[in-house]
């Protein structure tokens, strides 16, 4: 039997920018959920290296033609933004112990101020378990390969960005 009303879940994070083990998570949660939104923190970061704007155009980009994938940014107390897009789920990504204890205290503070709201963790497949957005910037910056790790739009915008810069 189906649910009466959709199942929406966000998930949130900076995604500064998307890397293949976001990918791996938004097309797990994609096959469960009637929607997934994936909530781009504005200004957590004071200097992000992609803008709002280029983070939320290649996620449309790479998803557009998943039609439950929605992309947009949010700025605030995330259990608000969650409970006016009528979410029930917070998912979020588990790579590795680390991961676990700050998650934990974030799934819990959640909880606390929205109840109704549930996190629920997904696993990427092991391949992408040592990703992370800020280590892909310091290999890129260092000259490493990271094709692969990242979709390709994502290796033509960093590649676009050091251009730019060593124009500059
Ligand atoms: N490779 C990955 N596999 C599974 N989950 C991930 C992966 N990278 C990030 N996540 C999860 O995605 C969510 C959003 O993460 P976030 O935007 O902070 O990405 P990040 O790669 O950790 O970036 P940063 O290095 O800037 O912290 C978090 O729940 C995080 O644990
Ligand atoms: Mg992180």
């Amino acid at each position: 039997m189906s649910s009466p009303t959709p199942r929406v879940a966000i998930y949130p994070g900076s995604f500064d920018p998307l890397t293949n083990g976001h990918v791996d998570i938004i097309e797990r949660g994609a096959r469960i959920f009637d929607a997934i939104i994936v909530a781009i923190l504005a200004n957590v970061e004071k200097t992000p290296l992609f803008s709002e704007n280029e983070r939320i155009a290649i996620i449309r980009d790479v998803f557009k033609g998943h039609q439950n994938v929605q992309v947009e940014a949010f700025s605030g107390l995330l259990v608000e933004y969650a409970l006016h897009k009528n979410a029930t789920v917070l998912v979020r990504g588990l790579r590795a112990v680390s991961d676990f204890e700050y998650e934990f205290q974030m799934a819990l503070m959640n909880r606390h101020l929205a109840p109704g709201l549930e996190t629920v963790f997904m696993m990427p497949d092991e391949k992408y378990t040592y990703i992370s957005s800020r280590l892909i910037k310091e290999v890129f910056t260092l000259g490493g390969e990271i094709t692969g790790l990242v979709p390709p739009v994502v290796e033509e915008k960093l590649l676009a960005k050091q251009k730019t810069k060593k124009k500059a």
